[in-house]
């Protein structure tokens, strides 16, 4: 159990027009910050203003990329109480993510700990409007200042928060992925189950290529063969063929989504069969062709789910249900934001409440 000392802002900035929230464009008054010492562990727990960090420039951070982060959302329930989802997945994540980037973990209680009482600290910015929610982004970053190549000696866990309309300018509505052939995301052995900054940054080269071809996203391929499906820039990825709903494994390559596996349950609870096999993008394209690709979507916390329209691989397009929203996207995005807005029952015990 953590001592959290709170040091609350005294002023509070303007809160945004709930219906122009965007993603990550705006901050709220504090944050969260606890040090990591080596020799000594966690230390001084406190919610401070939010402000710039005053960080050394030669902050391992800076230099060696050594950092990871994880994405969660607070709800505002009809009630207008506040809820989390399934917080505990986010931590789990954290730990397997530090492990394979020599980083300190948090303990899932006390991350938890953390992050219900920044958000309990930030209740008045948690959005009440449809499809709006406070999202959370708890990071860890190496602070030592050290150009050597080896594991820091010091390290700061800290969260902000941010509220939030969709990922997508789209919203709800189909989007479009170029199907990534020439860069390679993650390979056996890498670091492509993790959350860290890295992964991401690798990726914008094929972002802005898809960009430039009027795509929003791009679907990554296995870095070896370039011939299965593995995930998108910032969502996992569902294909429902004749009947049979297939996503990625999580072998290693890919990361293991909350979203993605909040669905797999949802899709096993009604009986529809979902496979973890790994799938050949040119089954994808052949399904396409003979109109067996029924639907495509995506899954994030960020992204909620998403659905795709359209799928550009090697100059070939699949247009997708006719570039509307499929069945078991629809009954899947209603379930989930039902649970996690809290207008549906939670029977799974998902949600986690906040005040
Ligand atoms: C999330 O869905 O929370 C993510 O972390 C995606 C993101 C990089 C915006």
């Amino acid at each position: 159990m953590l001592d959290i000392k709170y040091n609350l802002a005294k002023t509070h900035k303007e809160k945004p027009d709930q219906g122009k929230l965007g993603f990550g464009v705006y901050f709220t008054d504090n944050m969260f910050i606890i040090d990591h010492t080596e020799g000594i562990g966690w230390h001084d727990a406190r919610i401070v203003p939010y402000a710039p960090l005053s960080i050394d420039p030669a902050a391992m951070v800076l230099h060696y990329a050594m950092e990871s982060f994880e994405g969660m959302k607070a709800y505002r329930t009809p009630d207008g109480s506040i809820q989390l989802f399934r917080p505990d997945k986010n931590a789990e994540r954290m730990i397997n993510t530090n492990k394979r980037m020599c980083l300190p973990s948090l303990p899932v209680e006390d991350f938890v700990q953390a992050v219900q009482a920044l958000v309990k600290a930030e209740a008045d910015w948690v959005p009440s409007q449809e499809g709006t929610s406070l999202y959370i982004r708890p990071f860890v970053i190496a602070t030592e200042p050290h150009l050597g190549v080896r594991p820091s000696k010091t390290h700061q866990f800290i969260i902000i928060c941010s509220p939030v309309g969709a990922y997508y300018e789209s919203g709800i509505n189909p989007v479009k992925i170029f199907v990534e052939d020439e860069y390679t995301r993650a390979c056996p052995g890498g670091t492509g189950f993790t959350k860290c900054g890295g992964n991401y940054a690798a990726s914008l080269i094929s972002q802005v290529k898809a960009h430039e071809l009027g795509y929003e996203q791009t679907l990554w391929l296995d870095g070896v063969e370039h011939k299965y499906v593995e995930e998108v820039g910032s969502m996992n990825c569902f294909f429902k063929i004749g009947g049979t709903v297939y996503t990625a494994p999580c072998v290693g390559t890919v990361l293991p989504g909350v979203t993605r596996m909040s669905c797999i349950d949802l899709l096993r609870h009604w009986g529809i069969p979902v496979s973890e096999e790994r799938l050949p993008i040119a089954d994808i394209m052949k399904a396409s062709r003979e109109g067996k690709l029924e639907e495509v979507f995506g899954t994030g916390t960020a992204a909620v789910i998403s659905p795709v329209g359209e799928l550009r691989y090697e100059g070939e397009v699949a247009h997708i249900n006719g570039g509307k929203i499929g069945e078991v996207t629809h009954k899947l995005y209603d379930t989930l934001t039902g649970i996690q807005w809290g207008k549906q029952p939670d029977e799974l015990g998902w949600t986690v409440k906040v005040n």
